[in-house]
């Protein structure tokens, strides 16, 4: 990832934002490395080994608002072309993506090496459970999202939760996974669903609920979220996951008090990478004029839930360099305009 940061715009790398992420990218690297020599067997050594850990968590918290500010602060100064924000899209998704991972890591290990068992969740293992309950992460994050809704409307759309288990039609949904990570990408979703639905419902006196279905196949762990919040022009689709954009009012950085109903833009796109991360998708699909269906697919066997990561080889750099390549399909709409300059030059 530090050979990747060194790949982004030069301006964009000497910003003190993502100066600061890179400083404390090299500091993890070398904390990590004081241990390379020590015995992995001595109880001391250990015990170090947790706390430099949880001293590097702690000194990530706040990567994802300052890279944030960093990218505005470019976007402001510098504008984007298409070139630089397809290499910061692509940039950005391997670096949360290395993220995910490495807190997943950090959590699993000092939630082992601590000892201790969580006597509410005798089926986890350190983050993972092994039964994780997929209807009831749904409606706590539901409930969380309405909680926060009500706060900015002062209302919000009720939830209308249906399930299917096609493999064990009397029993709950249930399958090994990190329950945070489930949490997180339905709340991103929830959050959306119930700003869409409430300013899409602005005059009527009803809001229509938003409607989740959870299905579990042989393979796939599907969760749909319908809401009827109007939708968005199928254009604007890759948009949507893009880090740089959002219709919400920029909330200021490192205001702490308050938790934005929406704000950065990073919802959909860091979402997806959870999804991605054990091998599943997110989608949109929006019908402009109605609403929208949001789709979770995982894996629902463990065996097929393994990390998806980055690497940094030739195809990676080949990325950064030679992406603005010719378009291999003819755009018809453009033939007129390039008629019309053909015309104005004769
Ligand atoms: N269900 C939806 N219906 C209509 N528009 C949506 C929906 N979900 C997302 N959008 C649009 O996509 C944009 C990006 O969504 P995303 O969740 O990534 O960021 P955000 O909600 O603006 O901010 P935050 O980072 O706080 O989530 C939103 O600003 C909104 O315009
Ligand atoms: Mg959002």
């Amino acid at each position: 990832i530090l050979k990747e940061i060194n790949l982004l715009p030069d301006q964009l790398i000497m910003t003190q934002s993502v100066q600061l992420v890179h400083s404390w990218v090299v500091q993890c690297l070398m904390d990590i490395l004081e241990f390379q020599d020590k015995s992995p067997n001595d109880p001391r050594v250990l015990a170090e080994f947790v706390d430099t850990l949880v001293t590097i968590r702690n000194r990530h918290n706040d990567v994802v608002p300052t890279m944030a500010q960093g990218v505005i602060e470019y976007r402001d100064a510098f504008g984007a072309d298409p070139l630089t924000s397809q290499n910061i899209q692509y940039f950005l998704d391997r670096f949360y993506m290395n993220r995910i991972s490495i807190r997943m890591l950090i959590n699993q290990h000092t939630l082992i090496f601590d000892g201790s068992t969580n006597p509410g969740h005798p089926s986890s293992i350190g983050c993972i459970d092994s039964c994780c309950d997929v209807t009831n992460i749904i409606s706590d994050a539901y409930e969380c999202a309405k909680m926060l809704c009500e706060q900015y409307y002062f209302g919000s759309p009720e939830l209308e939760l249906r399930e299917i288990n096609a493999k064990n039609k009397s029993q709950p949904i249930e399958i090994s996974y990190v329950p945070s990570h489930l949490y997180h990408m339905v709340f991103e979703l929830f959050k959306n669903a119930m700003r869409a639905t409430i300013e899409n419902h602005e005059t009527s006196s009803t809001l229509p609920p938003i409607k989740v279905m959870v299905a579990l196949g042989g393979e796939d762990l599907s969760i749909k979220i319908s809401d009827r919040g109007g939708g968005v022009p199928f254009r604007k689709i890759d948009r949507l996951f893009s880090y740089m954009y959002s219709t919400a009012p920029r909330p200021t950085i490192g205001d702490h008090q308050r938790t934005p109903m929406a704000g950065f833009g990073y919802g959909l796109p860091i979402s997806r990478l959870y999804a991605r991360y054990f091998q599943g998708d997110l989608q949109l699909y929006p019908m402009e004029g109605y609403g929208t269906d949001a789709v979770i697919q995982l894996k629902a066997l463990s065996l097929d839930s393994v990390e998806k990561l980055p690497v940094f080889n030739q195809t990676a750099l080949r990325h950064y360099k030679f992406n603005q390549e010719a378009d291999d399909w003819c755009v018809p709409s453009k033939e007129p305009l390039n008629l019309a300059a053909y015309k104005a030059a004769k």
